[in-house]
């Protein structure tokens, strides 16, 4: 059949199967992006789309972050990530990211508040930690934990209003999870675990509970403090990316918050998504311990029969050099210079950087790096230990997929996401009793 699509951008797209001819709405975004609304097509024509990957498809609209891929453009609620990476804290992020605006003085020092007194997580959460085998990776102990917390503090008190209790929900989520985090690698240590300090401030307390000892006492380090807020800044929200599509996905058929963020953190942590910043370092390892050649991993990295991918480079959207990448490179030469430390995966990732910057196949398909691509060196500097990469990632993200998850919520047309499909098997067969098939 013949099916030719004409889209006229005003306010219809008209579509042309055969004899029948359909128009269909334009949506128009507040940066002038456009879509085919279809949600009609298929009572209209019998057909669905098909889109394998989700590149053309948008689930939603949002009002929450926008970023242009060809310019390599991020902003939350319309402030670019540059500007908050330099003055913002996380903490006032996340509520940018939550409430759709910058906190005055009073709304940010209650919403401390509140994150500090959610802070503490339910002792017997600890056994749970003891128990995981030794070997179990921190993201899987960090989704599973997450989704116990529903069986510790149930989401419904009939006292609250909906908006106190989404309230103290959301800060408990984003509170608890950095508690969780150090308590994990602390009992993984076989170390006594550190409670939160209500006198540290969000980042700082995050590593006190990791890294004080009766040993080594914690020392407030103000760069190290900076450098985790840039980067949990530059994670706090990146649109419908894989996990965040996840968390909407899940959350549509209303099950609790603790488990659509759990199914997030499941997603998050695959290699070609949050879990690219540990593959980026255990390469940059490799080829360490390969006495430093980059050349072979760019060749292989080329080689269609070889699986192999420069971890740290492509994005699904940025065609060019991601924001946040160019704004974490800074962060390490800071990190570098005030801690006047050194590390020689920085210098091999520079090198690979700028070969596979000048090689055809990277330059023909719009191949740079991402934000994963020099975070594990930051992370690295920071004391994160590399199996923890993606967790840390993951704490970044929940402001996201908490404001993602609420925007849903709040619509009063939210609906329970289910994609079609078009089937390829067997037509109709019938049932062979097992003595009777050939
Ligand atoms: N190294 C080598 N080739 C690559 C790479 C890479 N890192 N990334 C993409 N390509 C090539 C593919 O082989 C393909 O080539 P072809 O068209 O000649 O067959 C082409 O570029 C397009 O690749 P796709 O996989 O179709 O692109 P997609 O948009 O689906 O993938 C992705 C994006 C998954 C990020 C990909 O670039 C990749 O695997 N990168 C490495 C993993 C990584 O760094 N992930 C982190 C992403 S950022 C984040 O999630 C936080």
């Amino acid at each position: 059949m013949d099916i030719r699509k004409e889209t006229i951008f005003q306010d219809t797209a008209k579509l042309t199967i055969g004899d029948l001819s359909v128009e269909l709405p334009v949506i128009t975004g507040s940066e002038g992006e456009k879509a085919i609304d279809i949600s009609s097509l298929r009572n209209q024509t019998g057909f669905i789309t098909m889109d394998p990957g989700l590149g053309n498809t948008g689930i939603c609209t949002s009002r929450i972050t926008f970023m242009d891929g060809e310019k390599g453009i991020l902003r939350y609620r319309g402030i670019p990530v540059e500007e908050l990476a330099e003055h913002s804290t996380f903490v006032e992020t996340a509520y940018l990211l939550i409430n759709g605006m910058l906190p005055t003085r009073k709304q940010l020092n209650s919403f401390s508040v509140q994150l500090n007194d959610q802070s503490l997580v339910h002792e017997d959460m600890k056994g749970f930690y003891q128990n995981f085998p030794p070997r179990s990776h921190p993201m899987g102990i960090l989704s599973s934990m997450v989704n116990t917390l529903e069986s510790f503090y149930p989401i419904l008190k009939k006292s609250e209003t909906r908006e106190e209790e989404i309230n103290i929900t959301l800060t408990r989520i984003i509170s608890k999870v950095r508690t969780m985090a150090a308590m994990s690698y602390k009992i993984s240590r076989g170390h006594k675990v550190v409670y939160p300090r209500p006198d540290l401030c969000y980042c700082g307390n995050f590593f006190n509970m990791m890294f004080d000892s009766p040993v080594r006492p914690y020392q407030v380090d103000e760069n190290a403090i900076k450098a985790l807020n840039v980067f949990w800044i530059l994670h706090a929200d990146h649109e419908q990316n894989c996990s965040t599509s996840a968390v909407r996905l899940v959350a549509s058929g209303r099950v609790n918050i603790y488990a659509a963020i759990s199914a997030g953190i499941a997603a998050l942590w695959g290699p070609l998504h949050g879990g690219a910043n540990q593959a980026v370092i255990e390469m940059l390892e490799a080829i360490q311990a390969d006495g430093g050649n980059i050349r072979p991993f760019v060749e292989r990295a080329k080689d269609k029969n070889d699986p192999f991918r420069l971890m740290g480079f492509g994005h699904r959207v940025y065609k060019t050099y991601d924001p946040r990448a160019k704004i974490i490179k800074k962060t390490a030469d800071m990190l570098f210079e005030k801690m006047q430390v050194s590390d020689p995966l920085l210098d091999i990732a520079l090198e690979l950087e700028e070969v596979a910057l000048k090689d055809n196949y990277f330059i023909d398909h719009n191949l740079y790096p991402n934000v994963d691509f020099y975070s594990g060196i930051v992370l690295r500097t920071l004391g994160i230990p590399t199996n923890m990469f993606t967790v840390m990632f993951a704490l970044g993200r929940m402001p996201g997929w908490i404001a993602q998850w609420k925007e849903d919520a709040d619509n009063p047309k939210w609906r329970l996401y289910r994609p079609r499909q078009i089937y390829t098997g067997n037509k109709t067969n019938h049932y062979v009793p097992i003595g009777e098939r050939a």
